[in-house]
């Protein structure tokens, strides 16, 4: 069990969620509805966004929340995330943002995703993300979540965004994008690194 004694808390007031996806800053204001923050996008506040160089989804995690707590002199949350299938040995991975071009259309991207698999057998595939919460003295505790599931084809739903179309969470038939928004926060990849954050620095 982690020892929970060792993680720095939050202590309340102001946080940045360093995201400009308005995908993501939806669904992380959604999970810190409980808790006494005040939330605000680095959309919002226009900080720049800082060029995604690392080589895991922990690294840019990290790096994108120590840029925003940097540049803003207050607490930030950042997320990195994105979709592994195992047929493509973890692709798109941390690239799954940028498979959706320069127009970030993610009819595309999912377009590309079933071209690669062509008829591989296994269909199965993860969503990742790294959750790193940083201080602006350059202090991070970070954490991961996954959520295993199964791709379809064609994409099915209209909800929740980037590959959620084609991504059938296990124990269900139905994909994200075909979830009411309230499920998928409290299965997801993003709600299993959450929970961990919430108990290791809300608590
Ligand atoms: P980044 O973390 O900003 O590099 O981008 C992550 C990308 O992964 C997003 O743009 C989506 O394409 C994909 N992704 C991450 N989380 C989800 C999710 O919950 N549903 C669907 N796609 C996701």
């Amino acid at each position: 069990m982690t020892n929970l004694k060792n993680h720095r808390r939050f202590k309340g007031g102001r946080l940045i969620v360093a995201s400009h996806n308005p995908g993501k800053v939806r669904e992380i204001k959604a999970l810190l509805d409980p808790f006494s923050a005040e939330v605000i996008s680095a959309g919002e506040l226009s900080l720049p966004e800082p060029e995604e160089t690392g080589t895991t989804f922990v690294a840019n995690a990290e790096l994108k929340a120590r840029a925003a707590a940097e540049a803003s002199g207050e607490m930030s949350l950042a997320d990195d995330s994105g979709l592994a299938v195992s047929a493509l040995d973890g692709a798109p991975g941390i690239y799954s943002a940028r498979w959706a071009g320069e127009d970030k259309d993610f009819g595309l991207a999912m377009r590309k995703v079933e071209t690669e698999m062509d008829d591989a057998v296994d269909r199965t595939a993860q969503f990742i993300c790294a959750l790193t919460l940083a201080w602006p003295d350059n202090h991070v505790e970070t954490f991961e979540g996954t959520a295993s599931g199964t791709l379809v084809f064609p994409p099915r739903g209209e909800r929740g965004f980037g590959y959620d179309p084609i991504f059938v969470p296990d124990g269900y038939d139905i994909t994200f994008a075909e979830m009411a928004p309230e499920k998928k926060h409290a299965i997801s990849h993003r709600a299993d690194a959450f929970q961990k954050l919430m108990a290791a620095c809300f608590a």
